[in-house]
């Protein structure tokens, strides 16, 4: 284990442990582009600023704000991510995974990832729902190389990365309120351009269903440290290609942001008998 970056989870989560009080979270969310909203289920909340918390960087990308908010949701407490570190701004994928490996030395056991995607498989649309299955990381990159980090395992299975139960349960609690919730594999890219409609194309023949760039360095430093996994897209833009339309991160707020309250209610659905 390298010292450098197990004190850094260390000194990251001192700071944090300090400003929860007697809360203690056991579910931690990574809220995407534009589902910062989601946020604002978060009952009774504490934020804390990334501004205080050692290692962590304020965001460079509009739709991401930079604080965790803690507080509870479905009944449970759970710990919020407002604004992830995407490689794309210069982050190492250790650095992508920090606050996942902080929320485990925390004691959160569940870990629930968001972010807007763009659709690959042809029936989804703008607006689309995607429990995750499975992931492709086609981003070069791991937050696991170098030495072990303390509570991880060298070679994690990656088998049923997205707990089994918890997709179960998605589905279920999408059927009993209504919300159409497609499944599919997400592909994470380095970005930040997006695709061309050749890279869809041969993604789309990889076996992928939404692209986008993020959450696998995320869900592979939690599967290591043994935490479950949980996530879902927001197909906020059919891939290059697919459509006519040129595809800017405006677009791709509006469509996230739109969605936001069925990714949460879908969220403390699943939370709440955790
Ligand atoms: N590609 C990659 N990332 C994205 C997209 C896309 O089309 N839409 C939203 N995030």
């Amino acid at each position: 284990m390298t010292g450098a970056a197990s004190d850094a989870v260390a000194r990251a989560a001192a700071v944090v442990r300090e400003r929860l009080g007697n809360r203690r979270p056991t579910v931690a969310i990574v809220l995407g582009s534009g589902l910062g909203g989601l946020a604002d289920r978060i009952a009774d909340p504490i934020r804390i600023g990334y501004g205080d918390i050692p290692g962590f960087h304020v965001p460079t990308v509009e739709g991401h704000r930079g604080e965790l908010v803690v507080g509870t949701l479905g009944g449970k407490t759970v710990i919020g991510q407002s604004g992830r570190f995407h490689m794309y701004e210069g982050h190492s994928a250790d650095e992508a995974a920090l606050p996942v490996r902080v929320f485990r030395a925390l004691g959160v056991e569940t870990l629930v990832v968001t972010n807007a995607a763009g659709g690959i498989r042809r029936t989804f649309s703008a607006g689309t729902i995607m429990l995750i299955s499975d992931h492709i990381n086609l981003t070069g990159r791991s937050p696991l190389i170098g030495p072990v980090r303390p509570g991880e395992t060298r070679f994690p299975d990656m088998t049923v990365a997205y707990d089994a139960d918890l997709r179960t349960a998605a589905r279920a609690t999408a059927e009993r309120l209504g919300i159409p919730l497609a499944e599919g594999v997400y592909v994470g890219l380095l970005g930040p351009t997006y695709e061309t409609p050749s890279e869809v194309r041969m993604l789309e023949r990889l076996g992928g269903d939404a692209v986008g760039m993020s959450t696998v360095a995320e869900v592979i430093a939690a599967r290591a440290g043994g935490m479950r996994c949980l996530g879902f897209s927001t197909i906020t833009n059919p891939g290059a290609g697919i459509s006519p339309m040129p595809l800017s991160h405006a677009e791709v707020m509006e469509i996230a942001g739109r969605m936001g309250d069925r990714v949460g209610r879908l969220i403390e659905g699943v939370v709440a008998p955790l």
